[in-house]
């Protein structure tokens, strides 16, 4: 058995976690920055490389303190490499690379998304794979077939935005602030889903592919008037609460539909889930009502392991069993 330290910086969350290699979490902290970038009604990615940059060390050394153990008795070092932004990326790889030299322990490379689905075999604690992943947070959406932990392929995404980010800027203009997500739910809760007929973007069409910018516009336009872009935020009330449960159920309705859709193309009976999205309690519902009714099997982490953290790097303990480290020079991979 050795010990894995997990390393995440992909966003605006400054994660470590410590977990062995028979897949038990020790600790898992979080440094969030959200305070930081809610001036700015989003992640700007040059604040959030800075701050990696000022949690990265105080954060493992208290993943390291609530796991009971020395950066001497740690075995390997799993980082999360790809995909996210840039300068936030390359604070926690560096970090990463540098823990794996001066310790010479290995390094392992991790996808970020994948990351995600893992976060699900974690939580289940036994395995869940071949199975359907989706991935919904405010940088992603996205699914996998995962035929095994090390064989997950993208099968779907996003054309433009992705859901979390479709929440956070509808949020911003129903003037509820951010993060977008919970407030929206929030508002949701009072409203009507059926008062407007928002669009479903490729619903009824059989490819696995995603786009929130039609529904975002058409939001837009039921607040201001038609092709209005800009104005006063709607105050509190029945308008603002129809708005808002509406806009999520179309949403849900497209997330749960190509979840089954992915499903049914795939010959696949288990439904992985993760990102910041899955918090929404609606789509948690609609996605455990469409597993239900047709036989398949949902896994949801808890919380948190759904929104970013470290612990999902335990990924890399299946790449460690099959003594696939990555190189010292491992660079971030931003894009992918
Ligand atoms: O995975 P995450 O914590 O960070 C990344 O984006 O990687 O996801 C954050 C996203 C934000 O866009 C936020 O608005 C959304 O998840 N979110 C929600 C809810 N809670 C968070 N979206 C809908 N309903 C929620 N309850
Ligand atoms: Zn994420």
């Amino acid at each position: 058995m050795i010990y894995f330290l997990g390393i995440e910086s992909s966003c605006d969350e400054t994660a470590a976690a410590v977990f062995t290699s028979s897949r038990t979490i020790l600790s898992n902290v979080v440094a969030t920055q959200t305070e930081l970038h809610t001036p700015f009604g989003g992640v700007v990615p040059e604040i959030a490389a800075r701050a990696h940059l000022r949690q990265l060390i105080p954060t493992i050394d208290l993943a390291l303190k609530k796991a009971n153990i020395e950066l001497s008795q740690l075995g390997a070092v799993a980082v999360n490499y790809k995909p996210g932004l840039a300068g936030a990326l390359l604070m926690g790889v560096s970090c990463a690379r540098t823990l794996a030299l001066i310790l010479n322990i290995p390094l392992i490379g991790v996808n970020h998304l994948e990351a995600h689905i893992y976060a699900c075999r974690l939580s289940a604690g036994r395995d869940i794979f071949p199975c359907i992943g989706l991935v919904v947070s405010g940088g992603h959406t996205a699914l996998f077939d995962c035929q095994t932990p090390l064989q997950m392929k993208r099968i779907g995404s996003t054309r433009d935005d992705a859901a979390g980010e479709a929440f956070d800027k509808i949020a911003a203009v129903l003037g509820l602030g951010f993060p977008g997500g919970p407030a929206v739910e929030r508002e949701a809760a009072q409203g009507d889903v059926n008062a407007y007929a928002f669009p479903r973007s490729f619903l009824k069409e059989d490819r696995l592919e995603f786009s929130f910018s039609g529904l975002k516009t058409a939001v837009i336009y039921s607040i201001y008037g038609q092709g209005k872009v800009a104005g006063p935020p709607p105050g509190p009330g029945k308008f603002r609460a129809d708005i808002a449960a509406s806009f999520q159920q179309a949403v849900i309705d497209v997330l749960v539909t190509k979840c089954q859709q992915a499903l049914k193309k795939n010959k696949q009976t288990r439904l992985a889930v993760g990102g910041g999205v899955i918090a929404n309690r609606a789509l948690r519902n609609a996605l455990q009502t469409m597993t239900d009714r047709n036989g398949f099997e949902l896994f949801i982490p808890p919380m948190n392991l759904c929104t970013d953290n470290a612990a999902m790097a335990a990924l890399a303990i299946e790449k460690w069993e099959k003594n696939n480290f990555s190189p010292l020079d491992l660079d971030i991979e931003p894009n992918s």
